[in-house]
């Protein structure tokens, strides 16, 4: 089969489409022909060279796929050849063939086209598990969404607005503050043009920029408030002012998905199916797509995000 290879640390121009040895399908696995893959931010840091794949992961880049699947290993009943499907995936996702365990595998939801099936995995894990599980936001409760107008924002922004919050985003220009607020926040901040603690309070952030905002993302949390960290675009060290954060019973939490052991990204998987495929088959939180490329042309796909100039997602297709 082919995949993108990264054939050394550095700019677009690394990623090559190349023929490689097809995936082996262990016990437990479902191997999906690939229709659609997501290009997530942290596959950018894994071609820089910043983010290697966790131990036994694919090394080509692509955290999600979705596609039909072509077979199953032993002792797998939940899935059977022929299903239409999307997964999380620990690496692989930019190939022809990717082998995943079931656990990390979902039905495509209902009314979702196959292919934009493909940007909900990665966007729907973290924000369910972020939002919600870890940072426990409830019906009537603000949130706040660093990065709205990225993959994980335009997701986060959809779905805590469907459950009932106040959403308030920030991004980087007028535009994309009109879009954000089509895809239901209240308000939206320019971040280039605002400092955010100066205008909301909120019960949950959903943080992208670590140590740049440490201090004004506990700022900004009312009291009881929980902070969940899931990026460091903006630095890893900064200093907590613990008095403030004592004041407030406030709670600060710092998760990654990539790394988690399988049965945990299945319990996240399993909930999401549950929670969250629900309001995606009613409509009422849809995929975003910025744009389709042929996987051929993953490093197009690059420099489209390393740009910056998407909202939501970019896929690359078969
Ligand atoms: N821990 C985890 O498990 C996990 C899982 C998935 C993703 N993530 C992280 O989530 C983040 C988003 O991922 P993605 O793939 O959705 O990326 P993406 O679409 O490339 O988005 C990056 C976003 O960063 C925003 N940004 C840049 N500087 C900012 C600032 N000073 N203040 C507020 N926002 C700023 C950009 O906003 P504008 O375009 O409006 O300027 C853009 O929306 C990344 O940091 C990624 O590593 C973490």
């Amino acid at each position: 089969m082919r995949a993108i290879e990264i054939t050394g640390p550095g700019g677009p121009e690394v990623l090559e489409w190349h023929e490689v040895p097809e995936p082996q399908v262990e016990r437990g696995d479902v191997l999906i022909d690939v229709a659609a893959a997501g290009v997530n931010r942290a596959d950018v840091l894994q071609r820089q060279g910043h983010y290697a794949p966790p131990p036994g992961a694919p090394a080509y880049p692509g955290l999600e796929v979705s596609g039909v699947v072509a077979a199953v290993g032993e002792d797998v009943e939940q899935f059977t050849p022929g299903d239409e499907v999307c997964a999380l995936l620990s690496g692989g996702g930019y190939a022809e063939r990717v082998s995943v365990p079931w656990q990390q595998v979902m039905p495509v939801p209902d009314r979702v086209p196959l292919r934009q099936a493909a940007a909900l995995p990665e966007v729907a894990c973290t924000v369910w598990s972020n939002v919600f599980m870890v940072g426990r936001l409830r019906r009537g409760e603000t949130l706040l969404v660093h990065g709205g107008a990225s993959g994980i924002g335009t997701f986060a922004v959809q779905l805590a607005k469907a459950l009932g919050s106040y959403v308030v985003a920030t991004v980087g220009s007028a535009a994309k503050a009109e879009r954000v607020k089509e895809l239901g926040a209240d308000e939206a901040i320019n971040y280039r043009k605002e400092d955010f603690a100066d205008r909301v309070t909120a019960d949950v952030i959903l943080d992208i920029m670590g140590a740049k905002y440490l201090a004004g993302n506990i700022r900004a949390l009312r009291t009881g408030g929980r902070l969940v960290i899931i990026g460091l675009q903006g630095g890893r060290k900064a200093e907590i002012d613990l008095g403030a954060m004592l004041a407030k019973r406030a709670s600060v939490h710092a998760t990654a998905l990539r790394s988690r052991p399988v049965d945990e990204k299945g319990v996240i998987v399993r909930s999401v199916v549950d929670n969250v495929w629900p309001l995606v088959a009613a409509g009422a939180v849809r995929p975003v797509v910025h744009a389709e490329l042929p996987m051929s042309e993953a490093a197009e796909a690059h420099r489209m995000l390393d740009s910056g100039e998407h909202v939501g997602k970019i896929l690359l297709v078969r």
